[in-house]
């Protein structure tokens, strides 16, 4: 049987970057699919506070309402509309899509973010890891397709209208490059490595047409919901997910014109630096680009 989905952890939300002020989305519509989680949450509330008008999709319709409420009682720039849906349900996916269209306009910006842990394999797999073999198929599938399938059916809904419109954002949220091949991580480590993987290949596809693909990644264990309460860390020791605001706005603005098949680890953000700088300091190449160069083509020199 399939687990329910994690329970969405409330957060009391810490403030971003402040010397962000001075880029402004107005005239952006982005996605944020799993708008209603720990980092989905932040980085909507961020988007918005920057002017963009947002569409926060996830399965859970309450965390997704609350953050969308908070939003017009904290913002007086940006919207965040609302909606549930399954990123693992093409019709789901492309309703997101038409009705964030309708409402808001042509989307400028999709974050990839919605995803599960490895709770979706082993609800207790902090203290009592499982091996991969013995993973149930149906959770293995449902974790692949959350955090694979899914991310690939939003991009594939939108990047046809980027390619017209001449401008688009394409912004995953994958994990860190150990964690893909963590022991005892198996599928999130391969779920994770696919996107990453789909990051580069998709910015390669997309190349010269002003439609950008990046990965970011918090850069350690963030303190969402992801991370059960029985894993014994000091939560406030964690990641925490505002560190996600400062990079998804700059990559969501006209600054990062240019800036492709990257990938930048959000914890690493100098928030006192001005945006152009930090997001040069940690500025990285998506996937591992190098550990491709042993492939033999024939005919190539
Ligand atoms: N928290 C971490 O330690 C960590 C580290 C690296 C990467 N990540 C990645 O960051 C992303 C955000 O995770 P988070 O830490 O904010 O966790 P979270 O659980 O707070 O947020 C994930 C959101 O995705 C939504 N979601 C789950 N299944 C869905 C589905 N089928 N359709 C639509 N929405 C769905 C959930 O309802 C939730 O709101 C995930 O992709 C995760 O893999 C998390």
């Amino acid at each position: 049987m399939l687990p329910a989905e994690p329970k969405t952890r409330m957060l009391v939300r810490r403030k971003g970057p402040e010397n962000m002020h001075n880029i402004d989305l107005e005239g952006k519509v982005a996605i944020v699919t799993g708008g209603g989680g720990g980092m989905g949450g932040a980085m909507s509330l961020a988007l918005a506070s920057h002017g963009a008008s947002v569409c926060a999709a996830d399965v859970n319709r309450d965390a997704a309402d609350k953050i969308a409420d908070e939003a017009h009682k904290t913002t007086n720039s940006g919207t965040i509309l609302p909606i549930a849906f399954d990123v693992t349900d093409f019709d789901d996916c492309a309703r997101v899509v038409e009705v964030t269209r309708k409402e808001l306009g042509p989307v400028n910006v999709l974050v990839n973010n919605a995803g599960v842990g490895m709770q979706t394999i082993n609800e207790n797999y902090m203290n009592e890891p499982a091996k991969f073999w013995l993973a149930d198929l149906d959770r293995w599938q449902r974790m692949m397709d959350i955090n694979f399938k899914g991310p690939f059916m939003m991009a594939k809904l939108v990047a046809e209208s980027m390619v017209e419109q001449g401008w688009g954002r394409i912004i995953n949220v994958t994990t860190s490059l150990d964690t893909m091949i963590r022991h005892n991580y198996s599928p999130y480590g391969q779920s994770k490595a696919a996107l990453e993987s789909g990051t580069a290949t998709w910015a390669k596809d997309l190349e010269g047409s002003g439609v950008s693909v990046n990965v970011l990644v918090p850069g350690g264990p963030t303190n969402t919901g992801f991370i059960p309460e029985s894993a014994p860390f000091d939560r406030d020791k964690l990641v925490q997910p505002e560190v996600m605001t400062g990079p998804v706005v700059w990559l969501a603005s006209d600054r990062s014109d240019g800036i492709t098949n990257s990938r930048f680890v959000a914890s690493n953000w100098d928030a006192s630096l001005d945006p152009d700088e930090a997001a040069r300091a940690v500025c990285a190449p998506a996937a591992w680009p190098d550990a491709g160069t042993q492939a033999v083509w024939p005919g190539a020199n």
